[in-house]
């Protein structure tokens, strides 16, 4: 949250449609003011993620559509930019009392007042400038398209080719702001301006989008199968591109967390590759198949931009990418990690019953009785957070095993850092970085048992990094220290650790 609090510019999600039906690898049935609840927590939430000039789109079918549009409504307020209908099957799917061939997908806007139309992208192929606050892009071929088969018609050229009328005809218009001068190699070639709001370039309410595509595209990659109902890419590229257009978004955030087989970083990587642009994507997803379908079709679509039964077919596509993933804890994982301890008979009888057990836990452990817990951050253990350990479910029920956290980027995460070197020196951990306000952090981690106070001391005078200087805003240490701190800005990393996992 942190981390990417306002700076992303498009959310796409494709829950669960609530049908109740079979055949999904994930549960597909909920009382409906449940699968609303669900939802509603993660729109809220995901909120605070969102720029000011970001979009939120949802793949719905006619189950939940009408319930879940008030919920977004809800959530965004008047800022809905319109409602897609999406033909996804040739003709109909399962019929019961009538056919139904579409999905929906529902768009709003953070911001509606100043959120630019979705554009077809096939209109647009210059950058987008604001004139006296509205949007224009720049056609750069119209001329040429108009008067010429010249391939490009360089500005320099035109009274010579055209004529001395055609010349002064441009030169007015570029004194009326009609048309921009673009530097092109060593000349310049004549753009005209056209408003972003014209009809021609703006999304069209129905799109046709197969189901069927989606299937295929995933088949391709995994011949065997492996995920169910995928999205057809054609989607997500048309609303990614849609809203990332022009240059300046070319490195934007796209979310995605319901995220399944991974078409939205699909679609994120096809349009990079096609366009150059360096946009950047968020994937959540909870269900195994992350480690089986998702991240392996990353990695195949990074290799070759087109494969065929599970082989690649373009072998000179293949384009530099990273990307980081990380598990986090989830809902069990914190259950199995409070350490619980009846007091009474009574009280240990009462746990017993594995739902009172929960609702207890839920609600008075979590504050009081469990404070030292693993999963609620055991303070003591931060002795030495290089070996901080949970129990961790396995893919066999009800198995545990102990596995490492890695605190250090946790923290990174809760204190939202920007992470520019993170190295391990003598013993110690160091990460350098800026946070969302700007400011400058150093932090050091230490096994306490090995480095005390002195030697921290020490290790940081060596280093060069001294609490006196201004080169950092705020320095964090672990364990209590002895650091002259004239400045106050000093922290132990303990306590601000436990602050921030718990702020609401
Ligand atoms: C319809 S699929 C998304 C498919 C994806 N658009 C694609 O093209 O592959 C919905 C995904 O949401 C996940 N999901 C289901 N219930 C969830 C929940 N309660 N919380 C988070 N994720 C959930 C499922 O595991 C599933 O992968």
């Amino acid at each position: 949250m942190e981390r990417y609090r306002e700076q992303v510019k498009c959310i796409y999600i494709d829950p669960p449609y609530n049908t109740g039906g079979d055949g999904f690898p994930y549960k597909d049935g909920y009382i409906h003011s449940s699968w609303l609840a669900m939802l509603f927590d993660r729109v809220l939430a995901m909120l605070l993620l969102m720029s000011r000039e970001s979009s939120f789109a949802v793949s719905i079918d006619d189950n939940e559509v009408h319930r879940l549009d008030l919920c977004l409504r809800e959530v965004f307020g008047e800022n809905k930019i319109g409602e897609l209908c999406v033909i996804r099957a040739e003709g109909g799917g399962l019929a019961k009392q009538v056919v139904k061939g579409h999905d929906y997908l529902l768009l709003y806007a953070r911001a509606i007042r100043t959120f630019p139309p979705l554009l077809r992208p096939k209109d647009i192929r210059g950058d987008i400038v604001e004139v006296k606050g509205r949007r224009y892009w720049i056609e750069t071929d119209w001329l040429r398209k108009k008067f010429g088969k010249y391939g490009t018609l360089l500005y320099e050229d035109i009274e010579r080719i055209k004529g001395k009328k055609k010349k002064e005809e441009i030169d007015q218009g570029l004194r009326e702001g009609r048309y921009r001068l673009i530097k092109k190699g060593s000349g310049h070639i004549v753009g005209r301006l056209r408003s972003v709001d014209e009809d021609g370039s703006k999304f069209y309410s129905v799109v046709k989008h197969l189901n069927a595509d989606g299937m295929n595209e995933v088949l391709a990659l995994f011949p065997r199968g492996g995920f169910g109902y995928p999205k057809p890419l054609g989607l997500c590229e048309q609303y990614i591109r849609g809203s990332t257009f022009s240059r300046r978004y070319w490195d934007a955030v796209i979310l995605d967390y319901f995220a399944g087989s991974g078409t939205t970083a699909h679609a994120v990587i096809n349009l990079n590759r096609e366009d150059g642009g360096n946009r950047k994507y968020i994937l959540v997803e909870m269900a195994h198949y992350f480690d089986t379908v998702l991240m392996p079709r990353i990695k195949k679509v990074v290799y070759s931009k087109d494969w065929k039964d599970g082989q690649p077919t373009s072998p000179d596509t293949g384009i530099s990418h990273a990307f980081k993933y990380i598990r986090i804890e989830s809902y069990e994982d914190t259950l199995n990690n409070l350490k619980l301890k009846p007091k009474t008979k009574a009280q240990q009888k009462t746990f017993t019953y594995p739902e009172f057990k929960e609702d207890y836990m839920l609600g008075y452990w979590l504050d009081v009785e469990t404070k030292d817990s693993p999963s609620l951050l055991d303070l003591k253990a931060l002795e030495n957070p290089f070996d901080y350990k949970m129990r961790i479910a396995t893919k066999s029920v009800a198995e545990s095993r102990p596995v490492k956290i890695d605190l250090i980027e946790t923290f990174n995460w809760l204190l939202g850092l920007k992470v520019k070197y993170i190295y391990r020196k003598q013993g110690f951990f160091v990460v350098q970085g800026r946070n969302l306000k700007d400011e400058s952090i150093l932090i050091v981690w230490r096994n306490l048992k090995e480095h005390d106070n002195e030697t921290l001391e020490k290790f940081l005078e060596k280093s060069g990094y001294n609490p006196r200087d201004t080169e950092f805003d705020k320095i964090y240490v672990n364990g209590d220290h002895t650091l002259e701190d004239p400045f106050n800005k000093v922290r132990v990393i303990d306590q601000e650790f436990r602050n921030l996992m718990f702020q609401e």
